[in-house]
């Protein structure tokens, strides 16, 4: 089942048509978005606005929003200020808010997720080592609000199975779309072949792993909406239509609870450097970097 009871407002997905998990199978878009997007069409006010031009090629998971009603191809005129559309080959999210236009996608191939790949720091940089990546490149992940993947694809590109689950179709569709280009890529290939995506409320997701009977992730990591996180220009832009999409839900006290239950290993919260620690628990230790701390509860 799919959570959206955090949506602010429903996307509209246009189309101009003119013409294992690391627990299960890697590489696969867990098909549970084809079940989970079928519980998610009714409980969206409107589907997502998609426009698709000609030379446009969805990927399968893409196709099964649009089959399932969760993405509508629009060909036509736009109905709300947000929607997808492709912008060279990505899937993109616009969003026009008080007069300025913001766009955003998910890239793993080229820009920042490049850089960071080759200049990262590698195991030595705080997320990976909150992580316990620097001694356990073994461990499987389980990132329980994955958002745009930018810490996903860093732990997967140094070696970690992760599972990247994001309970807001629209992101869910970006992460998908970037996970299918990189695995064409050939720099990011064996690293996309390390991800696996799932469109689901991780509440939801965690516990139909555990009926399941699964194997439970080694570290499960957090990192859920907080107000203030203002850098550069662009962080504050992804951070705006995340804002826009998602807000705090009172979710994340549960998240941390459940996934103090689930994890084999630690659960890792990521929050700014100032703020309380999530649900006012104290972590067994904590990692700066400078604006950033990750909380370490070892379970
Ligand atoms: C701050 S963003 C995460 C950013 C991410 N770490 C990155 O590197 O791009 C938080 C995300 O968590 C998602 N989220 C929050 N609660 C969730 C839940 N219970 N299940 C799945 N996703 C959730 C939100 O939809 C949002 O996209």
């Amino acid at each position: 089942m799919v959570g959206v009871a955090q949506l602010v407002e429903p996307l509209t997905v246009t189309q101009v048509v003119e013409g294992s998990s690391p627990f299960i199978h890697p590489i696969s878009i867990i098909l549970l978005c084809l079940t989970a997007s079928l519980a998610l069409a009714p409980l969206l006010a409107n589907p997502i606005q998609i426009v698709i031009s000609e030379g446009d090629v969805p990927c399968d998971e893409i196709k099964v929003l649009i089959d399932q009603g969760v993405f509508q191809v629009k060909n036509s005129e736009l109905t709300t200020s947000c929607y997808l559309s492709y912008v060279k080959d990505a899937l993109t999210l616009h969003l026009e808010k008080e007069g300025e236009s913001l766009s955003v996608c998910v890239d793993f191939v080229t820009g920042r997720a490049k850089h960071r790949r080759q200049y990262g720091g590698g195991k030595k940089q705080p997320l990976a080592k909150a992580c316990g990546l620097d001694k356990h490149s073994e461990w499987t992940i389980l990132d329980a609000t994955a958002g745009l993947g930018k810490d996903a694809f860093v732990l997967a590109s140094l070696g970690a199975e992760i599972t990247l689950c994001e309970q807001h179709p629209a992101l869910y569709g970006m992460l998908a779309d970037a996970l299918h280009r990189a695995s064409i890529d050939a720099e990011t290939a064996l690293i996309a072949n390390k991800m696996t995506c799932v469109c689901s409320d991780s509440i939801d997701y965690i516990d139909g792993e555990k009926g399941a009977l699964r194997v439970m992730p080694d570290v499960i990591y957090l990192d859920p909406m907080y107000p203030e996180r203002k850098r550069s220009a662009k962080i504050k832009k992804e951070m705006q239509v995340l804002q826009h999409l998602v807000s705090h839900s009172g979710s994340e006290s549960k998240l941390l609870e459940r996934a103090l239950e689930t994890a084999n290993f630690r659960v890792v919260v990521k929050r700014p450097k100032s703020a309380l620690p999530l649900n006012d628990l104290k972590s067994r230790y904590s990692i700066s970097s400078v604006n950033t701390r990750y909380d370490i509860y070892v379970v």
